[in-house]
């Protein structure tokens, strides 16, 4: 058995977790949105207004804060006007990005604002800067949030919306170095001054605008942006980094793969923390006061897709090394919560690291879903100080070695929130070890202790373990009640496993 220490110190607040940080990402890919979400009013599956009674139920007990849409490198091909009016009249379009399927627009932006109604979330809206015109985009922002007597307005509301809807979160072009333009940072930079400076605010309706930032490990777009916008014209700049195993060459099964791919993985995962922190290094260079944010908003592995699917539809299974990753990368995400103002993870249904995955009328939640089920009470709380080993050294120990691969045994995070007087501690800890069980002795200062009952939800099963739609539950979150005193307490974490601890300390 691996031990090791983890101080906690209420006392020491740090940052505020934005709740966004735990929000999701949907994309017109493969199965995401039809199929996965929208089936239309006149399916058999049971539905609200086209939406999946059975996803949106799943998805709801999430406290999804946030949805992004419509891509993705769809968004740089997605023309808003394609979507909206009489269903029999929304223009069928090829969807170039992903596999030339035909996409006949039936779900646009009206579908888009019921679904986050449905979800009780915010929307986060990607703005075509790849193909579409300044004008368009200017159009877009008055069609969602404009209120009074205009042309756009008047369409608007034709189609059966009156109120103009709330809309925080746009995002300027998505991937503009890659799908969204090809383009080099100084073209994007002045393409993205001009789009943003005709996305107004309209009556109490104030823009959170994104730029599209770098990808993974991109510092000179980075540099090259930052250098050449500031925080009048940009809330925060996007950045993109997904997890494969190998490289993108090698990616590998999702579900068939070797103890050193499942140290690659998670290795490859941890590796996010280093690069967030040079971009926010580069991003200190030209904005010391920190007003502009940063957003992971398209994170997660990525895999092979499942044998017999179509290759352009990036459908993946999830296993608990899935669980793995998600826990590792939203503690790392929590800690940086200082500068993260969100994250999505990619995608919410059906596609890459999805949390819920649908066959016809079934549905099953992944591995990855328990995690951000067990993970929600970090929105909104407080992160406090927390380390691994002496406070001299805050060494993260024990390392699992294999091979040349060599990774922390834990991952962890804790946050606080005040109810009733009292302080509720959040304490999120992950075990990457394949083979030992992990024994964390959980230390608070001397004059605090736990007090009474403490909430204790674990996941774990071996790393290859995944639910099917025969088998659902296979992976699946367990909680127990704990009667828990002093200041010290220790929680023993079975290999390859996840667990969540929610506990009064006074
Ligand atoms: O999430 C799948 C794709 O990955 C997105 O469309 C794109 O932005 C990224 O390359």
């Amino acid at each position: 058995m691996l031990k090791t220490i983890l101080h906690i110190n209420p006392d020491k607040t740090l940052s505020h977790i934005a709740p966004e940080i735990y929000g999701q990402f949907s994309e017109h890919l493969g199965r995401c949105i039809y199929d996965g979400i929208y089936v239309g009013e006149d399916s058999d599956i049971p539905n609200v207004k086209g939406m999946r009674k059975d996803v949106v139920e799943a998805l709801r007990a999430l406290h999804l804060p946030v949805l992004r849409w419509p891509g993705g490198c769809f968004a740089d091909e997605y023309h808003w006007r394609d979507g909206i009016g009489p269903k029999e009249n929304r223009r069928r379009m090829v969807n170039t990005s992903w596999g030339g399927t035909v996409e006949d627009n039936s779900f646009g932006t009206h579908e888009f604002m019921e679904l986050c109604d449905q979800l009780d979330c915010e929307p986060y809206i990607a703005i075509n800067l790849g193909s579409g015109t300044v004008q368009e985009a200017a159009e877009w922002i008055e069609y969602m949030t404009a209120d009074g007597d205009s042309t756009i307005t008047n369409l608007r509301k034709e189609n059966g919306r009156t109120k103009p809807w709330h809309l925080k979160y746009v995002g300027i072009g998505n991937e503009n170095w890659g799908c969204g333009g090809s383009m080099s940072p100084d073209f994007y930079a002045n393409e993205y001054k001009r789009y943003q400076c005709f996305c107004k605010n309209y009556g109490d309706n104030k823009l959170y605008k994104v730029a599209c930032g770098p990808n993974a490990e991109d510092y000179n777009w980075t540099k090259e942006l930052m250098s050449r916008i500031d925080h009048l014209q940009a809330n925060g700049i996007s950045l993109h980094c997904y997890t494969v195993p190998g490289d993108w060459e090698h990616r590998g099964s999702a579900t068939d793969f070797s103890d050193e791919e499942y140290y690659s993985t998670i290795s490859n995962a941890l590796h996010i923390e280093d690069i967030i922190k040079k971009h926010l290094a580069i991003m200190d260079e030209y904005d010391p006061n920190h007003d502009i944010d940063l957003l992971v908003d398209e994170w997660g592995t990525w895999y092979n897709v499942e044998p017999g699917t179509n290759p352009a539809f990036l459908y993946q299974q999830n296993t608990m090394r899935d669980a793995i990753v998600a826990a590792a990368s939203l503690n790392i995400f929590n800690k940086h919560s200082d500068r993260i103002a969100m994250a999505n993870i990619a995608q919410v249904v059906n596609v890459l690291q999805a949390m819920i995955l649908t066959e016809d009328t079934k549905i099953l939640k992944t591995p990855t879903y328990d995690v951000f089920q067990m993970y929600k009470e970090h929105q909104n709380a407080t992160l406090v100080e927390s380390y691994v080993a002496d406070a001299a050294n805050r060494i993260n120990e024990p390392v699992i070695s294999y091979n040349d691969i060599s990774i922390p045994a834990l991952s962890e995070s804790v946050s606080v929130t005040e109810q009733n007087g009292q302080k509720l501690l959040t304490i999120t800890l992950s075990n990457t070890s394949l083979t030992d069980s992990l024994s964390v002795e959980l230390e608070l200062p001397i004059k605090y202790s736990f007090c009474g009952k403490a909430s204790v939800a674990m996941l774990h099963a071996e790393a290859r373990a995944y639910n099917t739609f025969d088998d659902p539950d296979r992976v699946r979150a367990f909680e127990t009640e704990e009667d828990w005193n002093g200041n010290l307490q220790i929680v023993s974490l079975p290999a390859c496993s996840v667990c969540r601890i929610c506990c009064y300390v006074s």
